[in-house]
């Protein structure tokens, strides 16, 4: 029913993809549609996106921008380009593809019902005017995938943002315990002009190495590259070093735990020295895999020990799953690889989720309206997306397929790594959120740029290592595509 419709709702996807119809049946992947293989007619960027590029160059930044997409012709784990390119794209938008490109059950569901599509229309101010099926659709989609023990939920527009609110709760939170009663008058005028105790000196405890966005606030919790941070003040708030974990993890149990104790001391240690100096740590915030800092990992026994620390001082813990959540780590939440003694505080989200936002306590709750808001506080739109996106999870299993596809890429990783061990090491992940280091940052940017010569988009993530984002329709038969050019791209090198 579904195939049928998509070839009815999106015929220029059948049309240019018509002749590999029946080849792709054959190899039965989760997406009709998709093309046996990638195709590279052009360098990469072609002439075309070179074209837009100098463009666009001329009304903005457009330093970082790779090629020009055509989003008419991508299809499942296939990117199109304007220049007649098709890659197989393991790396999906910055990993924020849950089903790929086009799913026909996502179209479908736009297409077949007239309320969804006056639901992207008419976007409303959710904090003000939310429509008549807003809590049922938080409950039914966002609650019915909250991690295990948080019952409250804030939408937002991005990560980012989804963070910068987060630590404004665990702000709140933490002076509701403090003080007796309702504001007092010296709070009141005091914040206004930016002055304790209106404004309290307070801090949130990041790692270095951690990315938890770019707006203001959160930007002094982010470590992960200079570039980002370079001319912004930032708060003078803890950092604490993040484990550096020799591999493989298998062979190192004992040095592993050690660094795990080292960095937890750590930890402590910097709660001591920020209540000495008058700005007491509310929060920890901890990516659960630190992503664009180079695919850290951090042990259950780490985590676990985080939240013993956060609960004896009294302050919260924010999981950011903006990066993990929604489903590559074969969990709907990385965390829940960590056994922890309980849910964290706070767990923001967005990318895979489509929607922007965090679960939390009850405590995060700020007793007043209007002190966690803004105008959209996120999009209906995104979560009748999301919702489709929930089905085709559960319909295709897709949380297996990813531990099989994630199986399957670690080992072709790990025997790539014997072979060229003078080129890459360190295979680690969970699911199909893996990650290899390369020898250099030279050789990393090289051969993700030779990837694309063969057919595939991938990313960098860190000083050198190539991450792997793929979407959860990725497939063993994907996997073994990339596992080829990787394998050419390292025998090609010199
Ligand atoms: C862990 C993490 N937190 C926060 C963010 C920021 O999200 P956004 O780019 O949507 O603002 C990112 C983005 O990559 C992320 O990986």
């Amino acid at each position: 029913m579904a195939s049928l419709c998509a070839q009815k709702c999106i015929p220029s996807i059948y049309g240019r993809f018509g002749h590999v119809r029946s080849a792709v049946r054959a190899a039965s992947s989760l997406v009709a549609g998709e093309p046996k293989g990638p195709t590279v007619k052009t360098q990469i960027p072609g002439p075309r996106s070179k074209e837009l590029l100098q463009e666009l160059n001329q009304i903005q930044q457009a330093g970082s921008i790779q090629l020009f997409a055509d989003y008419d012709r991508s299809i499942g784990n296939y990117l199109a380009d304007v220049d007649g390119n098709v890659m197989l794209d393991v790396y999906t938008q910055i990993s924020s593809m849950p089903l790929g490109y086009n799913h026909p059950h996502l179209l479908q569901m736009l297409t077949e019902n007239p309320h969804n599509i006056k639901t992207i229309v008419n976007r409303p101010a959710l904090g003000v005017f939310p429509g008549a099926d807003w809590n049922s659709k938080l409950k039914n989609v966002l609650l019915g995938i909250a991690p295990a023990g948080l019952d409250q939920i804030t939408t937002m527009a991005c990560g980012s943002c989804s963070n910068e609110n987060a630590y404004k709760a665990i702000f709140m939170a933490y002076r509701q315990k403090q003080r007796k009663g309702d504001f007092t008058p010296e709070e009141i005028s005091s914040c206004m002009i930016n002055q304790a105790p209106g404004s309290p000196d307070l801090s949130i405890l990041s790692f270095h190495g951690a990315f938890h966005g770019r707006t203001m606030g959160v930007l002094s919790t982010t470590h992960s590259k200079a570039i980002h941070k370079l001319d912004v003040p930032a708060f003078d708030w803890p950092i604490a070093p993040f484990p550096i974990y020799r591999y493989p993890l298998e062979d190192n149990k004992a040095e592993n735990a050690a660094e795990d104790k080292r960095c937890l001391a750590a930890v402590e240690q910097l709660f001591e020295d920020y209540a000495k100096k008058g700005r007491p740590v509310a929060g920890i915030v901890v990516e659960p895999i630190q992503a664009e800092g180079g695919d850290n990992e951090g042990s259950p026994e780490f985590f676990q020990g985080l939240q013993k620390v956060a609960r004896k001082n009294g302050a919260s813990l924010l999981i950011d799953e903006v990066q993990t959540g929604g489903g590559p780590t074969g969990k709907m939440w990385c965390h829940e690889h960590f056994n922890l003694d309980g849910p964290p505080d706070v767990v923001t989200f967005s990318k895979k989720m489509l929607i922007g936002g965090f679960y939390h306590t009850a405590e995060l709750k700020p007793p007043q309206a209007y002190r966690i808001f803004n105008t959209w506080m996120g999009d209906p739109g995104k979560l009748v997306l999301l919702e489709g996106v929930l089905e085709v999870i559960k319909r295709d299993n897709l949380l297996e397929q990813v531990k099989r596809s994630g199986d399957r890429l670690l080992l072709g990783l790990k025997q790539l790594q014997n072979e060229y061990p003078a080129l890459i090491s360190r295979a680690r992940g969970r699911g199909t959120f893996l990650a290899v280091t390369c020898s250099s940052t030279k050789l990393r940017d090289d051969l993700v740029g030779r990837l694309k010569t063969k057919g595939i988009q991938s990313g960098g993530c860190g000083e050198d290592s190539i991450r792997l984002r793929p979407a959860l329709v990725f497939q063993e038969h994907h996997a073994e595509i990339f596992l080829d050019r990787l394998r050419q791209v390292l025998s090609e090198t010199k």
